[in-house]
């Protein structure tokens, strides 16, 4: 997915800004207003110009309180399944609803998933456990 996604090219031409480690810095959210739980803020890095799913990953790796699953859907690609042991149930209409804080405060949906989605820097990734 990753060439699907047209990363590829623009990772190895990365133009005219670069980190000096090639990491950009973001959070990662975690809410669920459903069981009224605080929102708990992880910090955490993606490659410049890497996808979210790299960022979950590399969060998961450096984080004993931050887990989570996806599965691999063969038209729109990885989506989040669970997050810390929770996952999304049909039963009860409840998903892992990925939004985007900008640093300028607005939130946006992304329309694409977290295989395709690129963070920018000081973006907040909010994964919110909520019902459709
Ligand atoms: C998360 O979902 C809840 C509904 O469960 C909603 O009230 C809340 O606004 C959402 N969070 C954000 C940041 O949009």
């Amino acid at each position: 997915h990753l060439l699907s996604c047209l990363t590829l090219v623009s990772a190895l031409f990365p133009g005219l800004y670069l980190p000096a480690d090639g990491l950009v810095p973001i959070e990662v959210v975690v809410e669920n207003r459903l069981l009224g739980t605080t929102p708990v803020v992880h910090t955490s890095h993606v490659k410049y110009r890497g996808i979210l799913l790299g960022a979950l990953r590399r969060l998961m790796e450096s984080n004993m309180d931050f887990k989570f699953t996806y599965t691999e859907d063969p038209d729109y690609g990885p989506y989040l399944e669970s997050v810390n042991g929770l996952a999304g149930n049909d039963e009860d209409h409840t998903y892992w609803e990925l939004l985007v804080k900008k640093p300028d405060g607005t939130t946006v949906r992304p329309d694409v998933g977290i295989g395709c989605y690129i963070p920018s820097e000081n973006e907040q990734i909010i994964l919110n456990f909520t019902r459709w």
